[in-house]
């Protein structure tokens, strides 16, 4: 897909289709949509005065010109109302005009910048949020289905039209974030998607090296030896159940090699396959979790962006890759594990494996100087329970940290919402045979598996987001497709750019 800008007069342009766009309760619309309103002798304030357009989110009116002017077809896109327009609001809208046009078989599309005149966006944000909507609205995973489109034709380029030569710029350097932005993310995605048979621990390091090898980044991965001989003996727990050997991926971006203390780390769970182990899940639903390395994968997905943009940072991301498989060496409920911070482990259930490798990776990178920590993992059910797919869950011991990973979030249209750690919620996860147990029953299920985190963040700041409910989508919503989401790569490159900002 080319996105191209295009200094040219929307009512000249030659194109099969120009998405134009309205704020709900417009009755007479301006700028570029007014333009082509005047130039199609108000066809477009008609249909707001028939009703037949109410611009709401994500309404597209199709209307053909005959000539009249330079593009075949306008297509009015609703943007809502004014005082909810935000830059994701740019990326739904986007991503449902250009699905539309492209269910209509159409290769080449022109638009205009949807927000840049009166939503009050700067022009870069708004090329940005284009590229994004576009390139992430008309994915579709097809690894394994012949003949590729099965969606009705291929939309080839989008033409982004301004007259303004003032904007033209920004509008080119935003679409190129944009179109970063939206690759690291589908590299997410794409990991998730792949089935288990595919996705094992060794293709997700090699598809680290690659990136690595792509932008410049340090690798290293453990293997068992070496990770036995650390002592992670909660991370090698879970992988004896598999014959697929674990890795722990390293990727690291040297952003700031005079200052190795201004640093931050990403740990992703990279469980990808969770059976649950010994305690098995129940078959229903099963195949999803092929996408339990829904974390590690955006980890790699954002360390390939920081590796391309190189903020002043040091970034670690980590990747505890394993399957949690219930084979003859597996563990059982009531064994007891040392993590490498020493700690003893009672495995009560089998299936609260990701806190278990979690604990050693975060260990590890604490070892290695990481001196910031953000956890990303599908870790709880009871997080969908309690904040369905809306939104992600963040807990921690550091109130910035988590404060700094919401508004990355923020601009990134990837939702976060922080739930409690009171002290209460650790009497649930003592043990009596060990330092503390892997689960605390029903109760706070997402706050517990925390709980048992902060055990291994110790002093250093931390965040962790629980993922659980939005790695993966069950339908087209937005820019989303069905499968896996991309959450929260561009919401971690974010963080990493706005850190490096802040020094
Ligand atoms: N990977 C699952 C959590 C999960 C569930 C992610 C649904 C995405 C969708 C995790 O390893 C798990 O099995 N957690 C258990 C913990 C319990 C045994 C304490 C759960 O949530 O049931
Ligand atoms: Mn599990
Ligand atoms: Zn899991």
């Amino acid at each position: 897909m080319e996105i191209k800008v295009v200094q040219d007069d929307v009512t000249r342009i030659k194109v099969p289709a120009l998405i134009v766009n309205l704020f709900e309760g417009v009755e007479q619309p301006g700028g570029a949509t007014g333009a082509v309103d005047r130039a199609l002798d108000g066809a477009i304030s008609q249909l707001i005065e028939d009703g037949e357009i109410k611009a709401k989110k994500g309404e597209n009116t199709l209307i053909h010109t005959f000539g009249k002017i330079g593009p075949s077809r306008v297509l009015v896109a609703g943007l809502g109302k004014q005082e909810n327009f935000t830059q994701e609001t740019v990326r739904e809208v986007t991503a449902s005009s250009c699905r539309y046009l492209r269910r209509r078989g159409l290769e080449q599309v022109a638009t205009i910048a949807h927000g840049a005149g009166i939503g009050g966006l700067d022009a870069g944000s708004v090329g940005q949020s284009m590229a994004e909507g576009v390139i992430l609205g008309l994915y579709s995973f097809k690894n394994y289905l012949k003949g590729g489109e099965d969606d009705g034709g291929a939309l080839k380029e989008l033409l982004l039209v301004e007259q303004d030569s003032g904007k033209l710029g920004d509008l080119e350097k935003g679409l190129e974030l944009g179109r970063l932005m939206a690759e690291v993310a589908i590299i997410a995605r794409d990991m998730v998607n792949e089935p288990a048979n595919v996705m094992t621990p060794t293709r997700m390091a090699e598809i680290a090296s690659l990136v690595a090898e792509e932008e410049g980044l340090t690798i290293r991965v453990l293997e068992r030896q070496h990770m036995e001989e650390l002592g992670m003996g909660a991370f090698l727990g879970v992988a004896k159940g598999s014959d697929q050997p674990p890795k722990l991926i390293i990727l690291e971006h040297h952003g700031d090699p005079g200052n190795p203390s201004n640093n931050i780390g990403f740990i992703g769970k990279g469980i990808t396959f969770d059976t649950g182990g010994i305690s098995l899940k129940p078959a229903g639903g099963m195949e999803d979790m092929k996408g339990d390395m829904a974390g590690g994968a955006s980890v790699i997905g954002a360390m390939k962006a920081i590796g391309r943009l190189k903020p002043r940072i040091n970034v670690t991301g980590m990747v505890a890759a394993t399957e949690n498989m219930p084979g003859g060496s597996a563990q059982r409920p009531g064994d007891i594990v040392r993590s490498m911070n020493g700690k003893t482990i009672e495995v009560i259930n089998t299936d609260a494996e990701g806190r278990l490798v979690l604990a050693d990776a975060m260990h590890y990178a604490r070892e290695t100087g990481v001196t910031r920590l953000v956890d990303i993992a599908t870790l709880t059910g009871a997080m969908v329970v309690a904040l369905g797919n809306a939104c992600s869950g963040v807990m921690g011991n550091n109130q910035e940290l988590i404060d700094q990973l919401i508004r990355a979030g923020q601009s990134a249209g990837e939702r976060i919402w922080q739930m409690p750690m009171y002290d209460d919620y650790k009497d649930l996860i003592k043990s009596n045979v060990a330092d503390i147990k892997n689960t605390g029953g029903r109760p706070a299920g997402s706050i517990t598996a925390a709980k048992f985190l902060a055990e291994f963040a110790e002093d250093t700041p931390w965040a962790h987001m629980d993922i659980a409910g939005t790695y993966f989508s069950s339908a087209e919503k937005g820019y989303l497709s069905k499968g896996g989401t991309g959450v929260p790569t561009r919401t971690l490159v974010n963080l990493a750019l706005e850190l490096a900002e802040d020094r």
